[in-house]
C-alpha cells in the first residue's frame, strides 16, 4: 500500500521542487565502508559491489595493526564486527576488547568478519583487507572497467595512532585513481604532509560558525558533515561552499531513514535540495536511482 506523504515529505519535496541549486552541477555517490547495506561492511565483496553498483568513491576507514600494517576497519576494536573473540579469546585487555593494535596482520587475516547490522548480510563469509588490498582492487577495476573511481580512506583516531598518517600515506604513494583523505581529527588532518585533497569530517556537536569554516578552508577541500546538521542549519552548506569547501554528507541507509522522511528517496531529494555535492550511503544503488540525472556520470573523472 502506497504511504501518504507526511506534512515533512511534502515540505521537504516543495524545497526540492522551488529551490536553487548552491552546489555542483552533479553529486557523487560514496560507497560508505563499500556496499556495507548488502554484504558486510569493509570487505573486499562490499567494496567490489559498491563499484559495480556505480558509486563514485569508495570509502575505506583506516586503523593500524600492530606492525604497522593500515587495514579497513571502522573500529579501533575488532569485536564489533568481526568473531576475533572466539578465535583469540585470550587477548583480550582489561576491559573485554580486542584492540587492532595488539594483533599482527597475519593474525588478524585469520579472522571472519561478522555482520554487525540487525537484518543485513547473514553469514561470515569474508576477510579483513588491507589498505593496499583496497587500493589494488579499484585501481584493478578502473583498468578493466575503463572508469576513474576513487578512493577516500578515513583515518581513524589518530592521534592515539601516532603512526597511521604516514603508514597510509605510504599506501597511497603514487595511486593511479582520485583520493580523498578523510578524518574527523582537524589537527591531524592539517598536519597531513601530502598534496592529496582533505575532507574535514565534522559531527553534530561540532559549531559551524563561519570562522570555522574558515579555518577548514586553509587546509581542506570540503566537509563531511552529518547530515542532521545540515537539515538543521540550512544555510551551512552553502557558508561552506562559499568558502570554496565541498559538502558531503554521511550516512544514508535504506534500512535507518532520518526520522522526517517517509522514504530514502525524500532524504535524498532534501539533500540535493540543499546543495550537496556527494553523499556517503550503504546503499549506493538506490541513492543513485534516487539521484536520477543529479547523479553525477558512472566512473567520469572526479574531481578529487
Ligand atoms: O566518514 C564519513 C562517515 O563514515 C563518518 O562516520 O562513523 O561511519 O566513519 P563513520
Ligand atoms: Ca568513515
Amino acid at each position: 500500500m502506497k504511504r501518504r506523504p507526511t506534512p515533512a515529505s511534502t515540505a521537504w519535496a516543495l524545497l526540492v521542487a522551488f529551490s536553487a541549486w548552491p552546489g555542483s552541477a552533479c553529486i557523487e555517490v560514496i560507497a560508505h565502508r563499500g556496499a556495507s547495506g548488502y554484504l558486510s561492511e569493509h570487505t573486499l565483496a562490499a567494496y567490489a559491489l559498491g563499484y559495480g553498483q556505480g558509486a563514485h568513491w569508495i570509502e575505506p576507514d583506516v586503523v593500524l595493526t600492530a606492525d604497522g600494517v593500515p587495514i579497513a576497519l571502522h573500529d579501533t576494536t575488532l569485536n564489533r564486527t568481526t568473531n576475533v573473540a572466539e578465535t583469540f579469546a585470550s587477548r583480550a585487555r582489561e576491559d573485554g576488547l580486542h584492540y587492532a593494535a595488539d594483533f599482527a596482520y597475519a593474525e588478524i587475516s585469520q579472522l571472519r568478519v561478522v555482520e554487525a547490522r540487525p537484518g543485513r548480510y547473514p553469514y561470515a563469509t569474508f576477510r579483513v583487507p588491507t589498505l593496499a588490498d583496497v587500493l589494488e582492487l579499484v585501481q584493478g577495476l578502473n583498468r578493466t572497467t575503463g572508469r576513474r573511481v576513487g578512493i577516500y580512506p578515513e583515518l581513524k583516531s589518530p592521534a592515539t595512532q601516532p603512526a597511521l598518517a604516514a603508514k597510509t600515506l605510504q599506501v597511497l604513494e603514487g595511486a593511479d585513481l582520485p583520493v580523498y583523505l578523510q578524518s574527523f581529527d582537524a589537527e591531524a588532518l592539517a598536519a597531513l604532509d601530502t598534496d592529496l585533497p582533505r575532507i574535514q569530517l565534522v559531527d553534530e556537536n561540532d559549531r559551524m560558525a563561519d570562522a570555522a569554516l574558515d579555518a577548514m578552508a586553509e587546509y581542506a577541500v570540503g566537509i563531511g558533515a552529518f547530515k542532521g546538521m545540515l537539515f538543521r542549519d540550512p544555510s551551512l552548506a552553502a557558508r561552506a561552499q562559499m568558502r570554496g569547501l565541498a559538502v558531503h554528507a554521511y550516512t544514508l541507509r535504506a534500512d535507518q531513514i532520518g526520522s522526517a522522511f517517509d522514504s530514502l528517496e525524500s532524504e535524498v531529494a532534501a539533500l540535493a535540495a540543499l546543495g550537496v555535492d556527494a553523499l556517503f550511503t550503504d546503499h549506493p544503488n538506490r541513492v543513485i536511482s534516487a539521484l536520477g540525472n543529479t547523479a553525477c556520470p558512472v566512473g567520469a573523472p572526479s574531481r578529487g
